[in-house]
């Protein structure tokens, strides 16, 4: 097994999905059928009480749930301006045009002050909102409601996210009319490459899944469609840790809980500051205070440490041009701490021990 230190990814964990993959294999279910992706999309609806549908990875997920909602080219979609790149490139991807909502100060999530401003100049076909590091984005009630009030589609970018719970135990992503997921090999729970999406409306449902699936409809192929299939193979894996779920989320906290213990006395903050809800841990987000994050991020990976930097600023990827963004806010400068269920105590202690010495 690979160093857990050195490893963002892990995707079987503590599953018995070696076994189902041979399956797989031996059946020859390999591809968009079979009995892991029904298995995989069933346990997904009970979770979220709502129709299902597996793609390929979190990224064609956010792409469909756009053409899903009709966005096209042209069409005006709000995005924020902290996330992965996949959240904007999606917008890119079906021809639409990224506007972005600016972040609050010192954090990653939107302040809902830019969402006013910017639909007070635009007219979005959808709003996506990217619920990081396990949280869901703050106010979503009321994104909820404004997007009610003027007929716009809410997506939610829970790539991050999955296997969180607000406190009523009601699971992130419930507020999107489609919210996206991601199995990535490094995602709270994964399987190499791997998405769903979940949808309120099931004529959305039925719209996504026929477009998923080259436009068949019950009679035949009679619309616009194209292949964002997952595959038996990949939900094999993901099955494995689907039945797992709640024993490596378990991992996870322990681990997450160390590092809070291990960083008490150090110069940093945990991102986001303030943690409302029962949240999968995904990798550990810090604010150092003094310290340079591109030097630290830097140091650390030389030393065989799997540290990166936090979530892009979009609108300041060379590739987003001519967008009708505002450009207030900055990257929140933040580092991220490898958070393999593989990590012992001791390894956690040697992660932070060389941030220590890297910070000061
Ligand atoms: C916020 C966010 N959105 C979308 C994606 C894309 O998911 P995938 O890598 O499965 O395409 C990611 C993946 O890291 C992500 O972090």
């Amino acid at each position: 097994m690979a160093d857990p230190k050195a490893c963002f990814f892990d995707v079987n964990q503590y599953s018995h999905s070696d076994g189902y993959v041979k399956d797989c294999i031996e059946s020859g279910y390999a591809g968009r059928v079979g009995y892991y992706v029904d298995s995989c999309t069933s346990f997904i609806s009970k979770m979220y009480k709502a129709d299902c549908v597996m793609v390929a990875n979190g990224t064609l997920a956010l792409e469909l749930a756009l053409r899903t909602v009709d966005v096209r080219c042209g069409d005006v979609v709000i995005v924020p301006n902290v996330s992965f790149v996949a959240t904007v490139n999606a917008v890119l991807s079906v021809g639409a045009i990224p506007a972005f909502m600016a972040n609050r100060m010192d954090d990653v999530f939107p302040d809902i002050e830019s969402l006013h401003y910017l639909l007070s100049r635009h007219k979005p076909k959808a709003i996506i909102v990217a619920n990081l590091y396990g949280c869901p984005t703050p106010e979503l009630g009321k994104i909820r409601a404004i997007c009610d009030n003027l007929g716009i589609a809410l997506i939610e970018d829970c790539a991050q996210s999955f296997g969180s719970f607000y406190e009523d135990k009601t699971p992130v992503g419930c507020y999107g009319d489609i919210s996206t997921f991601s199995f990535f090999s490094n995602k709270t729970i994964a399987c190499g490459q791997g998405g769903a999406l979940v949808f309120k409306n099931p004529l959305l449902y039925t719209k996504a899944l026929s477009i998923s699936n080259h436009g068949r409809s019950k009679n035949d192929f009679d619309s616009y469609g194209t292949n964002y299939s997952f595959n038996n193979i990949s939900a094999a894996l993901l099955w494995g840790n689907l039945e797992n779920m709640y024993t490596i989320l378990d991992y996870r906290n322990n681990i997450y809980d160390e590092y809070l213990f291990q960083i008490r006395r150090m110069n940093v903050k945990v991102i986001p500051f303030k943690i409302e809800h029962n949240f999968a841990k995904w990798m550990l987000p810090l604010k150092l205070t003094e310290a340079n994050p591109n030097k630290v991020v830097s140091r650390m990976t030389e030393m065989g440490f799997a540290c990166r930097l936090g979530m892009q600023f979009l609108p300041l990827l060379p590739h987003i041009k001519d967008t009708r963004c505002t450009y207030k806010g900055e990257r929140p400068d933040h580092i991220l701490l490898p958070i393999h269920t593989g990590l012992k105590k001791s390894d956690i202690i040697e992660i932070t021990n060389r941030l220590k010495m890297e910070i000061q």
